[in-house]
């Protein structure tokens, strides 16, 4: 099987076939999820979470994401790696210039930066410089100092506007994928109709080009509530390979997010 890349993703996009994507690692998870078929793997920063403990994605530092992604880069076979810029590590274009190299240079395919409109010279010169962007938008959990809580963004109409706005202006910047998260799901669809590039959800509803899940989550692994857009795969499999390749098929049938996962 051919390798993804962003010209696979692009394809797909405009076949209207769905983009599977999962959190990732480590090299076992990456060959796991390699035979099960996924078409992406994001490397996030939601390992200070699920896998240090951490209550927020802030304390995570540039040298462990370089580390995981080497991890995971050294497990892959043929799925496209997207990787998280750490809190801080791209609050300016030089220092976002220096960081990405390295992820890109441990494996990184593409990377991930949270925020809005004040990004727009950070993805220009990053893209310039051949390093594919996906911009995150909604909600942006290294924010969460500033939003209080972790809960459902682009509800009003300002706010929602303001954040389809964002992702078609920093697509013209040159950002090659949007990730939306916890957003309505007629603001999925709005931006993945406004904009050329895939537009990765996780609880943004059905109409995304592509889903995603963090791995532990959706492996019932994490404990305590989850969020209304989590879904246990495991439940009702024999082993985590089947619990993998149920999410990628259910992802691809369109029957994953179902309307209990959504908001509205
Ligand atoms: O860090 C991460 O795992 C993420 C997902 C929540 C999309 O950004």
């Amino acid at each position: 099987m051919s390798k993804t890349t962003l010209k696979t993703l692009l394809a797909m996009k405009k076949n209207s076939e769905k983009i599977s994507c999962l959190t990732c690692y480590d090299a076992s998870f990456a060959q796991r999820l390699n035979t099960a078929g996924i078409d992406l793997l994001l490397v996030g920063d939601s390992l200070g979470m699920v896998l240090q403990g951490h209550e927020s994605t802030l304390p995570v530092m540039m040298e462990q994401m370089v580390y995981h992604t080497a991890c995971v880069s050294a497990g892959n076979d043929r799925a496209m790696i997207m990787v998280d810029m750490p809190f801080m590590s791209y609050c300016s274009a030089t220092l976002a210039m220096k960081n990405a190299t390295q992820l890109m240079q441990a494996g990184a395919h593409i990377v991930k930066l949270e925020g809005g409109r004040w990004l727009a010279p950070t993805i220009q010169q990053l893209t310039q410089q051949g390093i594919p962007v996906c911009v995150h938008l909604g909600l942006t959990p290294q924010s969460i100092n500033t939003l209080s809580k972790y809960q459902l963004q682009g509800k009003e109409p300002k706010q929602a506007k303001q954040i389809i706005d964002d992702a078609c202006n920093l697509t013209i910047s040159g950002a090659n994928m949007i990730l939306l998260e916890c957003v309505p799901q007629s603001v999925g669809k709005a931006v993945s109709k406004a904009v050329d590039v895939p537009v990765i959800g996780i609880g943004a509803g059905p109409s995304t080009d592509a889903q995603v899940l963090v791995l532990h989550d959706m492996l019932g692994i994490t404990p305590g509530r989850q969020a209304r857009f989590v879904k246990n795969f495991l439940a009702g499999q024999d082993c985590i390979e089947n619990a993998i390749k149920a999410y990628v098929q259910a992802v691809k049938n369109g029957t994953f997010p179902a309307p209990e996962h959504c908001f509205n």
